[in-house]
C-alpha cells in the first residue's frame, strides 16, 4: 500500500464531473493513478495494482524506468519541440536506431503522434505509391480510432462510432482464429480460411495494400507460419503492399523486437507507436521502403510528430530493452505464463495464447463445446481480479478474453501472484 492522497475523494469526483470518457466504466474504474513504478501502479487511495496492461501496452520497460526518466529530463534542458520541417538530434538518432532494428524492407521513418495517425500516413503512402484506393484489412483487426484508421478496423462497434458510413474502398479478408476454426483441428490445417483470398484480390484490382497486425492484439491471435506464408505470397502476386501494424506488437512485446521477425515478413510499410515514446508524451512512426518514401508527400506534417522529449525517451527505452534483455525476458515469461495458466486446470479456461508477453486467456462455459463465457461472468472475473489488485482489460472477438500484456520486465513471482488471484476468482465467480 502506498500513501492515500489527501484529496483522493475530491479528485475522483472531479474526474467524473469534468473528464469525458468514451465508455461507461465498470465498478472500481477508472483507477486514478498517483504513482507508478515497474509493474505496479498505485491509485489515489494508496491501493497497489499489478499492472498487466503496462499502462495500455506502452511501458514496455516498466513504469518510470530511471533511465527513461533521466533521458527525458536531460532532453528537457536542451530542446523540447521544433517544427516538423526541421529536426532534433534525438529524433534523428531514434529514426536511425529504428531503421537499423527494423526489417531491411523499410528504410526511413516518418514521425507522428499516435498509432492511429501513423496508420493514416501508412494508408496515404500506400495509396500515393500505388495510385490505387482500396485497402484490405483483417477481420478482428484494430488499427485506431481516427476516421481513416477506423475504416480499416474490423469491429462494427468501433466503426459505428465514426457517425458516418464507412468507405466502400476498404474490405475485410479472413483472419486466423485457430481456436475457433471451422475447418478442423490444427493438425490437418491447410489454411482453408484463406481459400477465398485469391478471388477477393482478383475482384478488387484496385487494392493498394493489406494492413495487418502480425499477431492480432485483440484476443492474442497469432496465425501459424503457413497462414502468413500464403497471405504474403498471394498479396505479392497481386502487387499489393503489406502494411504491418506493429503499434502494439513492436519493441519486444512478442519476444522479438518486431513481430514480423517471427514470420520472416518484409513489409513495404510498417507502423509503430505505444511504447515508442517510452511512456513520455506520445510518439508514433510510419516506416517505409525508399521507393515509397520517394513518392510520399504528407501535404502537411503533424505539429508535434517526433517531439524531442518523447524521442529521447524512446531511444532510452530501446537501449534499456537491449541492455536488460527484455525481448528475451518477454519470450521466457510468455512461456512461463502459458504453463502457469494451463496449470490452473479450471473448466472456464478454454485457451491460453501467448506470443511473448502479448497474451490472452479465452474464457468458455465448457472446454469441449467451447461456448463463449457470458458477459456477466466475464465481467465478474474482471471485477474480482480488480479487487485483488490486478489491473487487466478484457477483449477478443466475443469479448471473453482476459488480455495480459504486462511490462516486459515482469518476473515469475509477479506472474504467480496473478495466477493465484485468477484461480481464486474463477472459483469464486463460478460458486456464485
Ligand atoms: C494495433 C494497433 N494499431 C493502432 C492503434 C492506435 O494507436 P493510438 O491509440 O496511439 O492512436 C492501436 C491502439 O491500441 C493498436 O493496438
Amino acid at each position: 500500500m502506498g500513501d492515500k492522497h489527501p484529496d483522493a475523494v475530491q479528485i475522483e469526483a472531479a474526474d467524473s464531473t469534468y473528464v469525458m470518457r468514451p465508455w461507461t466504466h465498470p465498478a472500481g474504474e477508472p483507477v486514478i493513478v498517483a504513482k507508478a513504478r515497474g509493474c505496479t501502479v498505485t491509485d489515489v487511495h494508496g491501493k497497489d495494482y499489478l499492472d498487466l496492461t503496462a499502462g495500455y501496452f506502452v511501458n514496455n520497460a516498466g513504469h518510470c524506468h530511471p533511465r527513461i526518466v533521466e533521458a527525458a529530463t536531460k532532453q528537457m534542458g536542451e530542446v523540447l519541440q521544433v517544427s516538423g520541417k526541421h529536426g532534433t538530434i534525438a529524433a534523428v538518432r531514434l529514426a536511425e536506431r529504428l531503421v537499423k532494428l527494423a526489417p531491411p524492407s523499410v528504410n526511413k521513418v516518418f514521425f507522428s503522434t499516435g498509432g492511429s495517425e501513423a496508420n493514416e500516413f501508412a494508408l496515404k503512402a500506400a495509396r500515393q505509391f500505388t495510385k490505387k484506393p482500396d485497402v484490405a484489412y483483417l477481420q478482428n483487426g484494430y488499427h485506431g480510432l481516427s476516421i481513416g484508421s477506423l475504416e480499416v478496423t474490423a469491429s462494427e462497434k468501433y466503426r459505428e462510432s465514426a457517425g458516418k458510413p464507412m468507405g466502400s474502398e476498404n474490405y475485410a479478408v479472413p483472419t486466423a482464429y485457430c481456436y475457433r476454426c471451422k475447418f478442423g483441428p490444427a493438425s490437418t490445417c491447410k489454411v482453408e480460411c484463406l481459400d477465398g483470398l485469391e478471388a477477393q484480390f482478383q475482384a478488387r484490382p484496385n487494392t493498394a495494400a493489406v494492413i495487418a497486425e502480425p499477431v492480432q492484439a485483440v484476443g492474442g491471435l497469432a496465425p501459424p507460419q503457413k497462414w502468413w506464408d500464403r497471405m504474403d505470397r498471394t498479396r505479392k502476386a497481386h502487387g499489393i503492399l503489406l502494411i504491418a501494424d506493429e503499434v502494439q506488437t513492436g519493441l519486444g512485446r512478442t519476444g522479438k523486437m518486431f513481430a514480423v521477425e517471427h514470420y520472416g515478413l518484409q513489409p513495404e510499410i510498417m507502423t509503430g507507436g505505444k511504447g515508442l515514446s517510452g511512456g513520455v508524451g506520445s510518439l508514433a512512426m510510419t516506416a517505409a521502403s525508399n521507393a515509397i518514401c520517394k513518392e510520399f508527400f504528407g501535404g502537411t506534417t503533424p505539429t508535434s510528430g517526433g517531439n524531442a522529449v518523447s524521442a529521447a525517451a524512446g531511444l532510452a527505452l530501446i537501449e534499456t530493452i537491449i541492455d536488460e534483455a527484455l525481448v528475451e525476458n518477454a519470450a521466457k515469461m510468455g512461456r512461463y505464463f502459458t504453463e502457469a495458466a494451463w496449470a490452473i486446470d479450471d473448466p472456464w479456461v478454454g485457451d491460453v495464447r501467448f506470443t511473448g508477453l502479448l497474451g490472452g486467456i479465452e474464457l468458455v462455459k465448457d472446454r469441449t463445446s467451447r461456448e463463449v463465457l457470458g458477459k456477466t461472468e466475464v465481467g465478474k472475473v474482471k471485477d474480482g481480479l480488480h479487487a485483488a489488485g490486478m489491473l487487466i482489460t478484457v477483449s477478443g472477438w466475443h469479448g471473453n478474453v482476459l488480455r495480459l500484456q504486462p511490462p516486459l520486465s515482469i518476473t515469475s513471482n509477479q506472474i504467480d501472484q496473478f495466477i493465484a488471484a485468477l484461480q481464486k476468482t474463477l472459483a469464486a465467480v463460478r460458486a456464485g
